[in-house]
């Protein structure tokens, strides 16, 4: 093998990678146009001698066997040396292998690829880590409403670092799709409604995943998607259409893409969704004009799953062949298991359909991904095995886990500072989520180890020790309906139900309640009740928990609701009846110690929500940042008003906004001051105000910022978040909080997609919510 490499390398084929990672420079002021005949066969690159050296000695097979990625099959569970797969790698068929874990099968790969294929190609290796490797984080909505950068940074470098350790070198993260339909369950895997917030999360999370170098070995690819809109689609069913006018795409959609396009991310995900009618797998406008043209990316673009022959369902083209040529035209470099640029693209050549220059730029991207990885250089870099058994799932690991999976978490409600709880007495912990480990990673956490999570139960009696007695009762099943069940806790995933009757589950339940001083009641959805193919239509807890929450708010004794949710619910009865909410989401592989630190205040909870939570299914899509209409209502109270935009039976305002989250001490925010009220173009304002811990614990407030602009050519949204920060103080202390706002921060695309700010005035306030009344004006020049 090694001999095989260096007498490439001494024929001036294979040169050994260098750092030079190159990165989107696209200006946020480029004018966005329409559809062009841009040649998409440019291709510029600091590998691109070594690249052409190689192209000149593949054939059309092996050129299109760089564009495909299959997923591992067979592979992962039978021999290696015999799979099919395996045959197809030889023939140099294969460009990258995907959801294939473990350095030394990885290894056992590559070696094929490296040592039996006529050209020694290496692979790609790609898996979803999605919120962590083997240590996992919370799912990203709960993990979006920490609003601490510095932290989801360190998630994805942690998992790069534990996923390269164990043989993966890319992976299918972050997740940035702008969603505002929690009936939509893949509202989980994102980062909430909102782009300005969105767009540092993906910033953060592609630093984590490719650090600044990433020919070392503890970084590895990121992979934006969906590319795009796919938060977007119908009725919040998945898969389903989305369209959207091009003045809400660039100023509510597309930012979160584009920043993690500028941060370097080097490949992006085309989504399952049309857009303006055609799937984004198939759209040349989306993924050459915008992409490439105007965003000026230079990595690669890989489909979703079988996202190529799903366009023959969605009715763009009569057969593989057809829909094929359709996505490598658009720009697609890399097909994921749809078969379809290995098997049509032979044929669609001879037919003139494609051209060889465009099947080449493909080849050039993958062959660029690889020399940037480093593999060319040595294609084992990430198969020690010696890194996998210390690297991974660490006690270091895992103790951030443990944090961050508390720092994820809001405080909904606590009526009467019910929490924090005191180490004391005797606690019923009730609920079909309370002592089960497998669903505590949330969904998209294949890579995990679900069984090794730690349950609630387990959780609360490490951290109160001898100091409180713990009793626990299921209470009930996950819900009522068995076929639901079935279908909501799949991929090992399990509640197994209980033989015992729903009354033989209450009575054990109450008995317990009795003994209590206070009751935990640990309830929501499964992990898999969001996530992939997880819409719902009745966002509300299911019926069989809230029941057994009815029954224990009888008892009369405390109760506080440890919900699990992977979107936005309804809450309404809850609010309502339960006096203290804390929402865990799915905190990860600790979470169980995660919840227990700040239901006994060793962590005081600072998580703010980043996606509405509505009253009703009804007043869906609800977000903070809507526009006003003509006929906005008139009264504060959210009482019905005739001919004006509000519902006869239902308030217009959610029940908790963007932005909210408790703490279990007080802050005061001060009137903010600013150092000029008129700007100029190349002037900066800079917005001061005074943060104050009033209560009695020491705690982090994100300070928010939200403006709005009040007259422009296209209609305003209400407020926008501008700015925030998360700030720790201790009970007493007061800091300063400090924005600056540049005319740059109030641009925004008009009518004719021009990337522009408009002179006029603007207003804002600073808040620890969405919620907030304008404080303070200034005029832009
Ligand atoms: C999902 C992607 C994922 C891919 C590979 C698809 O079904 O939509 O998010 O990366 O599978 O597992």
């Amino acid at each position: 093998m090694r001999l095989k490499i260096f007498s490439l390398v001494t024929t001036g084929i294979l040169v050994a990678a260098c750092a030079n990672t190159q990165k989107a420079t696209a200006s946020s002021e480029e004018k966005v146009i329409a559809e062009t005949p841009a040649d998409t066969t440019v291709f510029h690159s600091p590998y691109e001698r070594q690249i052409d050296s190689i192209l000149g000695l593949m054939t059309l097979d092996e050129k299109l066997g760089q564009l495909n990625l299959p997923a591992s099959g067979d592979i992962t569970t039978g021999q290696a040396k015999s799979s099919n797969i395996a045959k197809l790698i030889k023939e140099g068929k294969v460009g990258g292998l995907f959801n294939i874990q473990s350095a030394q099968k990885i290894y056992n790969v590559q070696k094929i690829a490296v040592e039996q294929s006529r050209l020694h190609i290496p692979m790609l290796f790609g898996m979803d880590v999605i919120h962590g490797y083997k240590t996992t984080f919370p799912i990203p909505l709960g993990l979006s409403s920490s609003w601490d950068m510095n932290m989801i940074e360190k998630t994805a470098r942690v998992a790069a670092q534990e996923a390269s350790a164990d043989g993966i070198n890319w992976t299918f993260s972050p997740m940035v799709d702008i969603s505002r339909d929690p009936r939509w369950g893949r509202i989980s895997e994102g980062n909430g409604e909102d782009p300005f917030l969105g767009s540092k999360i993906a910033a953060a999370m592609v630093k984590g995943y490719q650090g600044s170098d990433l020919t070392k070995d503890n970084t590895i690819l990121s992979c934006v998607k969906h590319f795009a809109l796919y938060g977007a689609v119908e009725a919040g069913r998945d898969y389903n259409t989305v369209d959207m006018s091009k003045v809400r795409m660039y100023n509510e959609y597309l930012p979160p893409y584009k920043a993690a396009i500028d941060a370097g991310t080097r490949s992006v995900m085309a989504s399952f969704n049309e857009i303006d009618g055609v799937p984004a797998t198939g759209n040349r406008w989306l993924l050459t004009n915008l992409l490439r043209d105007q965003w000026k990316f230079n990595g690669f673009v890989v489909t979703d799953y079988t996202g190529i022959p799903e366009m023959i369902n969605h009715g763009v083209g009569a057969d593989l062949q057809d829909v094929s040529v359709l996505a490598l035209k658009a720009g697609v470099d890399m097909d994921m298991v749809g078969n379809g640029f290995l098997t049509t693209l032979k044929k669609a050549l001879d037919e003139g359909k494609v051209t060889i220059d465009e099947i080449d730029t493909a080849v050039k991207r993958i062959l660029q991904a690889k020399y940037e990885l480093g593999l060319f250089a040595n294609p084992y870099k990430y198969c020690d095995v010696n890194r996998a058994k210390t690297e991974i799932y660490t006690k270091e690991n895992r103790d951030f886990a443990r944090k961050v999976g508390a720092a994820s978490m809001v405080l909904l409600k606590n009526q009467g500072h019910i929490l924090p709880l005191k180490k004391e007495g005797t606690i019923a912990l009730i609920g079909p989520l309370a002592n089960n480990a497998v669903n505590m990673a949330g969904t998209w956490s294949v890579s995990t180890d679900q069984e090794k999570s730690i349950p609630v139960l387990e959780g609360l009696k490490e951290v109160v020790g001898n100091k409180a007695k713990i009793l626990y009762a299921k209470g009930s099943n996950l819900s009522y309906d068995k076929t639901f069940e079935t279908n909501a806790t799949m991929f090992g995933k399990t509640i197994p139900r209980d033989g015992r009757t729903d009354k033989q589950l209450l009575d054990e339940a109450l008995a317990i309640a009795k003994k209590s001083d206070v009751i935990v009641a640990t309830l929501g959805e499964s992990a898999e009740m969001s996530g992939e193919s997880s819409s719902r239509s009745d966002i509300e807890i299911p019926k069989a928990q809230k029941d057994l929450l009815e029954e224990l708010l009888k008892t009369g004794k405390p109760v506080v609701l440890v919900l699990f949710t992977g979107r936005p619910l309804v809450l309404v009865d809850e609010a309502k009846t339960v006096p203290a909410i804390l929402n865990a989401w799915f905190p990860g592989s600790e979470a169980g110690l995660s919840i227990a630190d700040v239901l006994f205040g060793d962590v005081n909870p600072s998580g703010k929500l980043t996606a509405t939570f509505p009253r009703s299914v009804g007043q869906i899509p609800l977000y903070y940042s809507h526009k006003n209409t003509g006929r906005p209502l008139q009264n504060k109270e959210g009482k019905f008003e005739k001919f004006r935009s509000n519902y006869l039976d239902v308030r217009n305002e959610p029940l908790y906004p963007f932005g909210y989250g408790l703490s279990y001490t007080t802050f005061k925010i001060d009137k903010p001051q600013v150092d000029k009220t008129v700007i100029d173009v190349n002037d900066t304002m800079t917005i001061t105000t005074k943060i104050t811990n009033t209560g009695n614990y020491d705690g982090a407030e994100v300070v928010q910022l939200y403006i709005h602009d009040k007259v422009r050519s296209i209609t305003p949204p209400v407020e926008e978040l501008k700015g925030f920060q998360k700030i720790f103080l201790k009970k007493g202390e007061t800091k300063t909080v400090t924005f600056k706002i540049a005319v740059n921060d109030l641009k925004f695309y008009n009518k004719d997609l021009d990337f522009v700010y408009e002179p006029g005035e603007f207003e804002f306030f600073v808040s620890d919510s969405s919620t907030g009344t304008f404080t303070n004006t200034f005029t832009v020049k």
